[in-house]
């Protein structure tokens, strides 16, 4: 009988998970024999049964909140977006059985906003909502683009100033705090707040958006999030939640573990369909 290769997400809470939905579709569109299962894994479990899942053979992992800065520091070689990051979402078991963590989540936000969406980053004057780990996932790839100004508003701002001293030298960055953003206007509003889950808004003026500006929330959810309905409310040319995100991080993943880069266009849409089937029936 032939192995299938085991995969899964590791995460805390991960009942609602579309991830084993996207490999299963990856499998099925590659032909690829793998096995992809969602496991509920608090923080403190982390360590023990990641080593139990790779010891049994397991090949691959993906690590969502809250276990991302603890697979950081599980893996035993980081890739360099992911060592920038301080965080990962995707641990691969390499031929000599040590583990590989890398962070796909920047660069699945890139190809989700300038490939699938054609909004450019080059050039660009960016604003970051948020200093979590969202956002640090997200900055180095961002930056690899040049924009001509990427700010990251917080609250708490020194947590945004922190962000920045860590990237210092990757390229232009700069903190900010809510009420100092005054005046200015940037061509993509970029939302990594934990705010949309709980359905809240950051305390955003209508004038930070350019005009032809585009908004993208990191967060997803059936119906549109608060902060893609202020998108479209202030004329944003795309306001997208990031769905398409998950599906492109994911395809990057699936190209570590197998070599193999998936059609994620086609998986996007089934995706969305299931979506607003799935709220057309509430
Ligand atoms: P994650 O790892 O998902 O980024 P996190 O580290 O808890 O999660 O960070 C959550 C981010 O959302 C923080 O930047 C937080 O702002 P503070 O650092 O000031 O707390 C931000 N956030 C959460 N709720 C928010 C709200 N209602 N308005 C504005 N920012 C919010």
């Amino acid at each position: 009988m032939t192995k299938v290769d085991q995969y899964a997400v590791f995460g805390h809470p991960i009942g609602h998970s579309k991830s084993p939905r996207i490999h299963g579709l990856f499998a099925r569109q590659t032909g690829e024999a793998i096995a992809y299962q969602a496991e509920d894994v608090p923080a403190e479990e982390f360590v023990s049964r990641a080593n139990r899942f790779f010891g049994e053979g397991g090949r691959g992992l993906n690590c969502t909140i809250p276990l991302k800065e603890l697979a950081w520091e599980y893996a035993d070689s980081l890739g360099e977006r992911a060592r920038l990051a301080k965080a990962v979402n995707t641990l691969a078991r390499q031929t000599d059985g040590s583990i590989l963590g890398e962070n796909t989540d920047g660069i699945g936000l890139l190809n989700d906003l300038t490939i699938n969406n054609g909004i450019a980053v080059s050039r660009k004057n960016i604003l970051i909502l948020g200093a979590g780990g969202a956002t640090r996932g997200i900055i180095p790839p961002l930056l690899e683009q040049q924009p001509t100004k990427l700010v990251i508003v917080n609250r708490t701002v020194e947590r945004a100033k922190s962000i920045v001293d860590d990237f210092a030298g990757l390229g232009t960055l700069e903190a900010a705090d809510y009420s100092s953003l005054r005046g200015e206007a940037f061509d993509l509003v970029i939302n990594a707040t934990s705010a949309s889950l709980s359905g809240q808004l950051p305390p955003l003026s209508p004038s930070l958006l350019a005009d032809g500006g585009s908004c993208y929330d990191l967060a997803y959810a059936n119906q549109a999030t608060a902060f893609v309905e202020w998108g479209i409310a202030n004329r944003a040319v795309h306001s997208l939640d990031g769905l398409g995100m998950l599906v492109e991080q994911a395809a990057e993943a699936f190209y570590i573990w197998r070599g193999i880069r998936p059609d994620t266009a086609s998986v996007i849409q089934t995706l969305d369909a299931e979506r607003q089937a799935r709220f057309g029936e509430t």
